[in-house]
């Protein structure tokens, strides 16, 4: 596919199953996030891949996060929580690590996992898989940063849902591109 094709079809798909990508298709992804935009080339970006046990693992984290912190919470709202790792068999959790820069404030550290994040989905989409950035209460949460092992200049900027796209595909929506575009010429 050519490049600008593989950007203008690439979705979040409405379900995703397995396969998702082995390790030599993981190389290549992780590669295509790296050439995100990086100003001073500081690499704040981070990744968790989980898969296997992994998912039943962040289910459990969010599991106890849940039960421990949010107060009067529904059984029914629990285990919506709980489930929430399965509906991918494998997550990217997208880290952030800041660090300390004279002309590279904290923002623009977050940026740049944030355009890594979508040079992730659009090399998933490439190889004929999908993703899904979600966040929700896990992400930018300390508790759950802790429950990961990680230091707390890392931040969780969410959740990129890996897999095989299956069922119903969405109809891309069309933009109406002079409403959001204005000129100085
Ligand atoms: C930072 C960020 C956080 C998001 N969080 C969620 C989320 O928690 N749950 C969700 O269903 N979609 C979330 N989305 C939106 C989906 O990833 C997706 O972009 C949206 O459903 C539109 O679909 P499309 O990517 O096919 O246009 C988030 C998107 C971004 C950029």
């Amino acid at each position: 596919m050519k490049a600008i094709d593989n950007i203008l079809t690439r979705n979040s798909p409405i379900k995703l199953i397995k396969p998702f990508p082995d390790q030599k298709q993981m190389e290549i992804i992780y590669k295509a996030a790296f050439r995100a935009p990086d100003h001073a080339w500081l690499r704040p970006s981070r990744f968790i891949q989980i898969s296997g046990d992994g998912i039943n693992k962040l289910s459990e984290i969010f599991y106890s996060y849940c039960k421990n912190n949010i107060k009067n919470i529904s059984e029914e709202k629990l285990k919506k929580y709980k489930n929430a790792p399965f509906r991918a068999p494998m997550i990217i959790v997208l880290i952030s690590n800041i660090t300390e820069h004279p002309s590279v404030p904290e923002h623009e550290q977050m940026f740049s996992t944030a355009a890594a994040a979508q040079n992730i989905l659009l090399a998933l989409h490439a190889l004929n898989f999908g993703g899904i950035w979600r966040t929700g209460i896990f992400a930018m949460n300390p508790d759950i940063e802790r429950a990961l092992g990680l230091n707390k200049n890392q931040k969780i900027l969410g959740y990129l849902y890996v897999g095989t796209p299956t069922g119903k595909i969405k109809k891309i929506p069309s933009v109406e591109i002079k409403k959001f575009v204005t000129k100085l010429d």
